[in-house]
């Protein structure tokens, strides 16, 4: 079914394709995404490609700030990782933290392993870091030294505990948990109690949630019909609907400080010499569109605890 003109599929949340695709014309660097997703023939629209960039840069820079401050000492947990390469890309930078866990279905687990069991540019860096003899590893589980992928639901919060637990997650150590495009596919209750989870479970964390926002306009509207006709409903979209409610989510489930951007904001303040050197890659003539798409999507962010390290003070 045809989207309705003017707006993009709101399916392009899921970043595989898209962030293959503009490695592949150099919108960034990123060696491993061609291990997990084939190249797709479906050349994706300019701003598309401007957004993909943003989102990755955003989540990248408070990901870092993160990992400075702690000086690595901490654990980076992403929830519904999908084919997220950051943990091969933090060796590469010597920004690994004490522990990198992935959560996902276990299906998805299943698919992530497989290309990981069989490509050597994926499995020697957590061969490398194990240095124990034994690797646990099922269908839908590895579970080494700095690197541990666990399949589970994470609607089912004793579930996904239990399990991070027999993976050695330390509630003791700095914790950054990501949720990329996840948070929405769930009820706002499920959220909440994922959030609030992920509060009371540790002494020293942040949160960083990157989704949709600005939901209820017309373009927004128009996003979500888009999705419904696709059997595609999003649980999750009423804390979507501004950048006040994405914070509110935060704040009133145990986390003391939440921020929150709009893409195009995120976008104006990045670096004047990147932005050149991207807008130079493709011609873009949709500028209204690239606005648009970016006012209804943000990354928000909120910590606990962490004043002696300056949690606080991180941003985009
Ligand atoms: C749109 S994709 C985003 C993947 C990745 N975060 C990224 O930005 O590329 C959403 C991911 O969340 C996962 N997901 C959604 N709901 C989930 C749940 N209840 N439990 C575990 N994973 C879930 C999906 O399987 C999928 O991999």
């Amino acid at each position: 079914m045809k989207t309705a003109p003017g707006v993009p599929d709101i399916q392009r949340s899921r970043k595989e394709p898209e962030t293959r695709f503009a490695v592949s014309i150099g919108y960034w660097d990123d060696p491993y995404i061609q291990h997990f997703v084939r190249l797709s023939k479906e050349r994706k629209a300019p701003e598309i490609n401007r957004g993909y960039f943003a989102r990755v840069h955003g989540i990248s820079q408070l990901m870092k700030a993160f990992l400075r401050k702690t000086e690595c000492h901490c654990q980076v947990i992403n929830l519904g990782a999908g084919m997220d390469t950051a943990f091969w890309m933090l060796k590469d930078q010597d920004l690994l933290p004490s522990k990198y866990f992935e959560v996902d279905f276990p299906m998805i687990v299943t698919r992530k392993l497989h290309n990981i069991k069989f490509k050597p540019l994926l499995s020697q860096p957590i061969l490398e870091l194990h240095c124990e003899d034994t690797l646990h590893m099922d269908g839908h589980l590895l579970d080494s030294k700095r690197y541990a992928i666990i399949g589970a639901d994470l609607r089912d919060i004793s579930e996904l505990e239990e399990k991070l637990k027999k993976c050695n997650m330390n509630t003791q150590l700095p914790t950054l948990l990501v949720t990329e495009c996840v948070l929405v596919y769930m009820t706002p209750e499920q959220s909440a109690s994922l959030i609030k989870w992920a509060a009371s479970s540790f002494v020293t964390a942040m949160f960083v949630n990157y989704e949709q926002v600005n939901m209820e306009d017309r373009f927004g509207q128009i996003m979500v019909e888009n999705l419904r006709r696709r059997q595609c409903d999003l649980a999750g979209v009423e804390p979507c609907k501004s950048l006040e409610s994405q914070k509110q989510r935060l704040l009133s489930n145990g986390w003391e400080t939440a921020s929150a951007m709009n893409m195009m904001e995120l976008y104006s303040r990045l670096p004047r010499t990147e932005v050149s050197r991207i807008e130079s890659l493709e011609f873009l003539d949709e500028l209204e569109l690239l606005e648009q798409l970016m006012q209804h999507y943000c990354l928000c962010w909120a910590t606990k605890g962490g004043s002696h390290l300056g949690l606080k003070d991180i941003t985009c």
